[in-house]
């Protein structure tokens, strides 16, 4: 059922948060004090055991957009998947995975986890039978991305969800690229939610977070691990991130809109060899798209007939296109995977993971269309000898 949204997320009549840099509570009687630090979660001690107000109000902004019983957050959206796996994981358990995840989670499913003594399978993203044989050889966590960074493969968050869930796994989803404007994969069956809150929430290339939800109970055992492993969200960063969310619904209406403005005029463009977005009808899961989510985001990716050498003369030609290393901001932004998504991967890892190199990955902000599209024409269709 949703809930009522009028419902003040502060316990003051504030309507913004206050941003509060104190890291620790003053006590006035040992016995009160002692009540509180037997249960962290009633009180504030210290900044590392209690969200500061500002990290509370965002988290509970999007506990609620989630429709989640508990949300947390992250000093990153990396630090987020981290402290999920390691708290959710231990030696000897099994995670299985889309080989298209962000490179930051790849990186720690190739090395970090192994290493500590889980079992990681990686999988086609689009083949369900590969998914079915290896969550049948036992599965613990099943760890998917959709739409993908930045190939924008869809997986079905409904099907793969049940299918781990026969083998009583926990499953997670990054919903960074889509926003819970876009989709609610909990809602669709999935355990976990996380997001680089450094996208499309924050909006504004200026704070870098994560967060987390899930049930309480699960969200407990995250909680304990996060209090010990320090990964917090500062208050300042929490409030402009919190301040990102309130705008977040309109953005994510522009994004999706000049996203597939942008997706249909690519495809219809001599030198582009291919373009990958979820809202085009010529995408291959366009259909289960248009099922579990609302709008297909403000991601895109496309490649030339030109190829690599064709990339680094386009990027040489944009004027009001920036070339930047994120995604989900306000302005238009494009790179390539070696510089953005996959640039912790080596060039053979990338290789491996199907990401090819002469692709081009589009963050498309929430500008004219008119002027962004046009910046694209010069860039793309004004071919010089080096082409
Ligand atoms: C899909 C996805 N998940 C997670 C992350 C990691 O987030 P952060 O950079 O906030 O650590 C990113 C970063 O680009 C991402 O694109």
């Amino acid at each position: 059922m949703k809930e009522k949204t009028n419902r003040p997320l502060l316990d003051s009549n504030l309507l913004s948060p206050p941003v509060s840099f104190g890291i620790v509570n003053q006590q006035f009687d040992l016995s009160t004090w002692e009540s509180i630090a037997k249960d962290s979660g009633k009180g504030a001690l210290y900044a590392r055991n209690s969200s500061n107000p500002a990290a509370g109000y965002l988290e509970e902004q999007i506990r609620k957009l989630e429709q989640a019983e508990f949300a947390t957050s992250f000093s990153s959206g990396m630090a987020a998947i981290s402290n999920v796996l390691f708290a959710l994981l231990s030696p000897g358990k099994r995670l299985v995975a889309g080989k298209d995840t962000y490179g930051g989670a790849s990186y720690l499913f190739t090395h970090a986890l192994p290493k500590w003594g889980v079992e990681v399978e990686m999988v086609d993203t689009l083949d369900h039978s590969a998914f079915e044989q290896a969550i049948a050889r036992g599965c613990d966590v099943l760890y998917l991305e959709t739409p993908t960074n930045p190939l924008l493969k869809i997986q079905d968050i409904k099907q793969l969800s049940a299918l781990a869930h026969q083998q009583e796994a926990t499953v997670i989803i990054d919903n960074t690229l889509a926003t819970a404007i876009n989709q609610q994969p909990l809602s669709l069956g999935a355990d976990v939610v996380i997001h680089s809150a450094t996208k499309f929430l924050g909006g504004h290339a200026d704070a870098l977070g994560g967060l987390v939800c899930t049930s309480k109970e699960r969200g407990e055992i995250i909680l304990s691990h996060k209090e010990i492993h320090g990964a917090c969200l500062d208050p300042m960063t929490a409030y402009l991130i919190s301040r990102g969310v309130k705008t977040l619904a309109l953005r994510m209406k522009q994004h999706n809109e000049n996203a597939l403005a942008l997706a249909k005029w690519l495809e219809q463009q001599t030198p582009v060899q291919s373009v990958n977005y979820p809202g085009l009808s010529s995408h291959s899961h366009h259909n289960l798209a248009q099922q579990q989510m609302s709008g297909f985001g403000g991601v895109l990716s496309f490649s030339l007939k030109s190829g690599e050498a064709g990339v680094y003369n386009t990027f040489k030609r944009f004027n009001k296109v920036i070339l930047a290393s994120t995604l989900g901001s306000v302005e238009t932004m494009v790179g390539t995977p070696s510089t953005t998504s996959h640039v912790e991967c080596t060039q053979a890892e990338r290789q491996a993971l199907g990401i090819p190199n002469g692709l081009i990955r589009c963050s498309v902000g929430i500008e004219d269309i008119n002027e962004i599209i046009s910046d694209f024409d010069q860039a793309i269709n004004s071919q010089d000898k080096t082409d």
